[in-house]
């Protein structure tokens, strides 16, 4: 197959940066299902555009049921839609936006990836911290139950590892810390990364 890049012709993302007066970056959060990261990703999301700021969001909601529809959870797949969701991301911050990636991403090899990726300077990993215990109260889709059943497979936390990361850019502790705190924290910590 012959590939002819078109990287060095198309507008510079700096061209694109100063359009919309931003860096382009993207924030990974990483957590358990129900630990709070579709939450405070939207919330983060509503902040900047109010502020001026031109935001993608890419949430397993969203990318679970198209780009990545044919994708099941084992390690292999989750992989895979880890993958994909980073090539993605990385258009777009070439292309000036503020990215917030959502996914459980529970591995430290699927993380690494996406850093790999997108490339460290544009990456900042967002830890969005809930034990199992809490998330399995809360349960907002009901799925713990499931799993605890035996009715989903490879469930993040049941039945299948979450290795807590190493050395996040950022911890949101969505069980001892208020949502108005956390929500506070994230949107100065990506303030200070994304202004030109
Ligand atoms: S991953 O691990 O990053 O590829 O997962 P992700 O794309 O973020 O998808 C997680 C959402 O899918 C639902 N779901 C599961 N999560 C974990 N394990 C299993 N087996 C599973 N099956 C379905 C779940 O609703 C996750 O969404 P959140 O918002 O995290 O609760
Ligand atoms: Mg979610």
């Amino acid at each position: 197959m012959h590939i002819f890049p078109i990287y060095d012709r198309t507008v510079s993302r700096e061209a694109k940066e100063q359009l919309v007066r931003q860096q382009g970056q993207v924030l990974w959060f990483t957590g358990l299902s129900g630990s709070g990261k579709t939450t405070l990703a939207l919330a983060l999301e509503k902040k900047l555009t109010e502020e001026g700021h031109l935001v993608a969001l890419l949430d397993g909601d969203n990318i679970r049921d198209r780009l990545c529809g044919d994708l099941t959870f084992t390690q292999e797949d989750r992989m895979e839609n880890i993958r994909r969701i980073s090539e993605v991301a990385r258009i777009l911050v070439h292309n000036g936006l503020v990215v917030l990636c959502s996914f459980v991403s529970p591995e430290a090899s699927m993380r690494q990836l996406a850093a790999d990726i997108i490339g460290p300077e544009d990456f900042h990993l967002v830890y969005v911290k809930a034990s199992v215990d809490t998330c399995k109260n809360r349960d907002p889709k009901g799925l713990y139950e499931k799993a605890i059943q035996g009715e989903i497979e490879n469930f993040t936390g049941i039945s299948a590892p979450f290795e807590v990361p190493d050395k996040p850019q950022l911890v949101l502790d969505t069980e001892s810390n208020e949502p108005d705190q956390n929500l506070e924290k994230l949107l100065n910590y990506t303030i200070k990364h994304i202004r030109p």
